[in-house]
């Protein structure tokens, strides 16, 4: 079984991150043969910084690596460098709806907060992602519910792809759902996901936090007024829910367990602070292997480079395959 899948090398990756995606890559390495690609193409699609892209994607190989991202059992590269993708982004190109595209929710939320030039890119981005999957024939991609509407149309895509040069040419992947940790929420303002752009400083816990503002964030999470207290999980405490999530996934138990293991507490201040207690343990060493591994980037770069040497073998028997089938160069 193989896996795949791709994040971001921008913004500062948060508790959301690590619990619903970093963690998952780690587990992936367990269940069959995982390729993570650090997505700086895609990164490109709006506005950004070259400088701050570049120092992104080692800030990012450095917390993937310090999380417990084996290079040696999984394969992890930057999708820039391996060509295959940008190749193959725009042969599938071909088989792509314009009118799909145009309805993506993402492309559409993106494109009318941006004030600044709405590129062609933002709207291929859907391609370039499915060419990042399709390229490895992978079993499986893990990512969140807001990648739904890119998976279908990955789906799409390889299957109009089959269906017009040739069926079993792609593999129709699978779209994972984590279940744990999917919906980490803002602490401040529970009724949102935490996220990189859209939620509060004060509530939202940074991989990279230092124990000290791990806490005090924690334990000013917002809660609710219920009188007495009630540590249980409900639709009407939305508060209460994320911190017992958030205990669960730490401390790599179920919600069910950290409500029976709270039964004694007194308050909602118990559950805050083993919530702090449990994120502090969790992420603290990540925090101290960040920054031996961030010091030395030749060594993140020679990660990355075998990374990509992997990851080419693999892909660049798919795209010979593809440019076969479609006439594309000559016949081999
Ligand atoms: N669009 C994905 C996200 O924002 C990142 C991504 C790029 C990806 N290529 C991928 C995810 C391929 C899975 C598979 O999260």
């Amino acid at each position: 079984m193989r896996i795949f899948s791709g994040i971001q090398p921008t913004g500062r990756k948060h508790l959301g991150n690590y619990i619903g995606a970093i963690q998952q890559y780690v587990a992936g390495q367990d269940r069959g043969e995982a390729i993570y690609c650090i997505v700086d193409l895609h990164a490109t699609t709006v506005p950004y910084d070259p400088a701050e892209l570049r120092t992104g994607v080692y800030d990012l190989t450095a917390t993937l690596l310090a999380a417990g991202l084996d290079p040696e059992r999984s394969i992890l590269f930057r999708q820039g460098d391996v060509q295959e993708h940008t190749e193959l982004s725009w042969l599938l190109c071909s088989v792509t709806p314009l009118g799909e595209l145009n309805r993506m929710h993402q492309f559409r939320d993106k494109s009318v907060t941006q004030r600044e030039l709405v590129s062609a890119g933002l709207l291929f981005y859907p391609v370039l992602q499915a060419a990042d999957v399709l390229a490895y024939r992978a079993d499986e991609v893990p990512v969140g519910e807001d990648q739904r509407e890119h998976l279908e149309l990955m789906r799409d895509i390889a299957r109009r792809f089959n269906a017009r040069f040739g069926e079993g040419i792609l593999k129709v992947p699978e779209h994972r759902i984590p279940e744990v940790g999917a919906r980490i929420m803002d602490l401040q303002d529970p009724t949102r996901k935490m996220s990189t752009s859209g939620s509060t400083a004060e509530g939202t816990v940074y991989v990279l936090d230092e124990p000290g503002a791990i806490e005090k964030k924690l334990k000013r999470a917002v809660t609710d007024s219920a009188n007495p207290p009630e540590i249980r999980r409900g639709p009407d405490k939305a508060g209460v829910s994320n911190l017992i999530d958030i205990l669960a996934a730490a401390r790599g138990t179920t919600p069910a367990e950290v409500e029976a293991s709270m039964a004694g507490a007194r308050g909602y201040g118990d559950l805050k602070a083993a919530a702090a207690e449990a994120v502090t343990e969790l992420l603290a060493p990540v925090r101290e292997r960040y920054q031996q591994l961030r010091a030395d980037e030749e060594h993140l770069e020679s990660v990355l480079e075998a990374g990509a040497g992997r990851a080419r073998a693999i892909a660049a028997p798919t795209l010979a395959d593809v440019r076969a089938a479609m006439g594309v160069g000559p016949n081999r």
